[in-house]
């Protein structure tokens, strides 16, 4: 396809433009599941008014936490048409955000907003959780990452298979520190006050037994959002954990599992859940983390 033909300039990501990122990163993953959806997979929804809600207060905190990260391409009206959005924390970049308007896709300007977004962290460790697009694999690989293939697990859990939890405990505020312990043992970096902003979204379950510890964020229907351990044993316990949330009626996912997971895969086909392949992990300079799920935000 040509070069776009308006003239978009690349500057950084304000908080005044974060609805209309909101808005276009919205538009552009629900163009990208209708065109590619398998034949089999339930019709693909526009984000609801709630979940846009909770999705644009985390860009707002990446904004303002990481100016450097976030970008956005302009087109010649003003109008916004693209969004990267990166963090650094611990040392560890991660990709939040990344997209670009359906309309003026694969014309070049994806792959200045990456390169803007990889400023922030040139070198060293770097995490994430792609799409299944080709183009925006592309990117990643040839920005230096190792690509790998990762599983989505979808389902209704069935409720006689759940395990008794004896060691599972409400998490709060006062867990952020254990929690940035945990997360630097499984992915070598702490999320920080990014921790904040899940505690204020999401519920938090911890998991400590004599030998080893886990947390893991829960989505409202279920299922985990973030979840890190020190070892797979404590792992398998907080994701059940988070299963036990979802109801006997309503299905739900977990994404980005790779081959380095099959602990969340063992436990996701024990409670009944399918097991299907989509979108990558994408890391540089560091192993894929393994006792552990990736958020695709906050990663
Ligand atoms: C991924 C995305 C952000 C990339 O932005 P873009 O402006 O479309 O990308 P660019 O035009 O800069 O780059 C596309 C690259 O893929 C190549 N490409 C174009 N069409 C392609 C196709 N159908 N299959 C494979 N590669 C393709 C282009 O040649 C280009 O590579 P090059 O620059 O090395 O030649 C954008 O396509 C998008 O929003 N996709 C939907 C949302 C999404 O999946 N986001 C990624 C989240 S992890």
């Amino acid at each position: 396809m040509a070069p776009y033909p308006g003239c978009v300039q690349i500057r950084p990501m304000t908080l005044e433009d974060t609805p209309a990122v909101e808005e276009l990163t919205a538009e552009a993953f629900h163009e990208h599941d209708v065109r590619t959806r398998p034949a089999d997979w339930p019709v693909p929804h526009l984000r609801s008014a709630s979940q846009a809600e909770l999705r644009a207060a985390r860009l707002r905190h990446l904004v303002a936490r990481d100016p450097a990260g976030c970008w956005v391409a302009i087109d010649s009206e003003g109008a916004v048409v693209g969004a990267a959005a990166a963090l650094l924390r611990d040392g560890l970049w991660g990709l939040s955000t990344y997209a670009v308007h359906p309309g003026v896709q694969a014309r070049g300007i994806g792959k200045q907003l990456f390169r803007a977004a990889l400023s922030y962290a040139p070198e060293g460790p770097g995490l994430i959780c792609s799409s299944h697009d080709p183009r925006a694999v592309r990117r990643y690989r040839l920005g230096g990452f190792d690509i790998h293939p990762a599983m989505l697990m979808w389902g209704k859990v069935d409720r006689s298979t759940l395990p008794r939890l004896p060691h599972g405990r409400e998490g709060g505020p006062n867990d952020i520190e254990f929690m940035d312990g945990i997360d630097r043992e499984a992915r070598g970096a702490g999320h920080g006050e990014d921790h904040e902003v899940m505690l204020s979204q999401f519920r938090l379950k911890i998991v400590e037994t004599p030998r080893s510890r886990a947390y893991v964020y829960i989505r409202a229907e279920g299922g985990p959002y973030l979840l890190a351990a020190t070892d797979e044993a404590a792992a398998r316990k907080a994701l059940w954990a988070s299963l036990a949330e979802s109801d006997a009626e309503t299905p739900i996912d977990s994404h980005s599992i790779t081959g380095h997971q099959a602990w969340a895969i063992d436990v996701g086909l024990a409670a009944g859940m399918q097991l299907h392949n989509r979108g990558y992990v994408a890391t540089r300079a560091m192993a894929a983390p393994a006792p552990y799920i990736p958020s695709g935000h906050f990663l």
